[in-house]
């Protein structure tokens, strides 16, 4: 069990009541609280939630059209993002409770500030290295316009200007991060076919392809909902068309691809890992054709190269710049 949900469940006479769980971990929470309600923006998450739970749970970027006396939100880790889901609760719960849990290390104590905005915040519980917070919605904001809470930026590029669209918490949220830069200028030379933008974020890479290669199929796929809209945005600013799809790892991919490319995931949260990189590594080729190529940039201290050569084929080194390199390898 999730130690937020732990101490969650320390004042469970708390929440009997109709719940919203915003942001809540794959975990038996839901079973603990029967008349409660999920609401999930990430696709792996959402997925175990359904298995276990079907239809308890749902996955967006907007608070689930169904009734709640009360909800409780899962501290996220941006605070961009933390004040939009603060609003968006509290805008459907004024005169009524607002929660909010999340560990020390994430930054509780600050963003219990944020509810200051809604009424008296007070802190109900500290455990497990968590605290739980509450706040009576004196004060309801209208619901927020997730859209106005874009950041838009325009990236000069040689074919012409490209718009990115980010929504709050995305990677990279209103500026091109320098490993993408990198792998921008090398995505010349890429087998025809259908190519997959792997961890999409706001849609940088994905839009930039459709671009460049208009008569090859393109698909983006990220876990995160707020990174797909985003992408959805993007793609829509720059009057492109292309498959974007929200989902866990490589395996919620198509197969017979022609390229798989990647600014791949190296961190989630506070907690530092790996998994979905290396099972993209481990599993690439299953979703290549023949000769299909994985393409990603890198930090340059991540040992990737034994893995890809381990799992699909001779890895080369293509560039190198900022601390960042571009790897490539086909499916023999
Ligand atoms: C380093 S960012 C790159 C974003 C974007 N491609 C760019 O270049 O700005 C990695 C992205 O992978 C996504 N991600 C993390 N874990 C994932 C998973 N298991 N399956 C799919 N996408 C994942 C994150 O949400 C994030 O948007």
């Amino acid at each position: 069990m999730d130690p937020r949900s732990e101490v969650l469940l320390r004042q469970a006479e708390l929440f009997g009541g109709p719940l919203l769980l915003a942001g809540l971990p794959a975990d038996d929470l839901l079973g603990h609280l029967p008349a409660a309600r999920g609401w999930s923006w990430h696709a792996g998450d959402q997925a175990a939630l359904d298995a276990r739970f079907g239809g308890r749970s749902q996955l967006g970027v907007g608070p689930p059209a169904v009734d709640f006396d009360a909800a409780l939100l899962f501290l996220p880790k941006s605070r961009e993002l933390t004040d939009y889901l603060l609003a968006a609760l509290a805008a459907r719960l004024p005169g009524r409770e607002l929660f909010l849990v999340g560990e020390k290390r994430a930054g509780i104590e600050r963003a219990a500030k944020q509810l200051a905005t809604y009424g008296k915040p007070r802190k109900l519980d500290s455990a497990r290295h968590c605290q739980l917070w509450q706040v009576r919605v004196d004060h309801a904001p209208a619901a927020p316009d997730l859209q106005a809470l874009a950041r838009r930026y325009t990236l000069p590029l040689a074919d012409g200007p490209l718009t990115v669209l980010s929504l709050p918490g995305v990677f990279s949220h209103g500026r091109l991060d320098s490993g993408s830069a990198l792998l921008l200028e090398h995505l010349d030379r890429l087998p025809p076919g259908h190519l997959l933008d792997f961890g999409c974020g706001a849609g940088v890479l994905g839009a930039v392809l459709k671009r460049r290669y208009p008569d090859s199929q393109v698909t983006l796929l990220d876990v995160d909902a707020f990174a797909v809209a985003s992408s959805r945005l993007t793609l829509a600013a720059n009057g492109l068309q292309a498959e974007v799809i929200s989902g866990d790892g490589i395996a919620a991919a198509p197969t017979g691809l022609s390229a798989i490319l990647s600014n791949p995931p190296f961190h989630q949260g506070v907690h530092t890992h790996y998994q979905a990189t290396e099972t993209l590594l481990r599993e690439a080729a299953q979703h290549l054709q023949r000769g299909g190529q994985l393409r990603l940039v890198a930090n340059s201290f991540l040992k990737y190269p034994p893995l890809i050569e381990q799992h699909l084929g001779p890895c080369r080194t293509l560039a190198e710049a900022n601390g960042f390199r571009i790897y490539q390898a086909s499916r023999s």
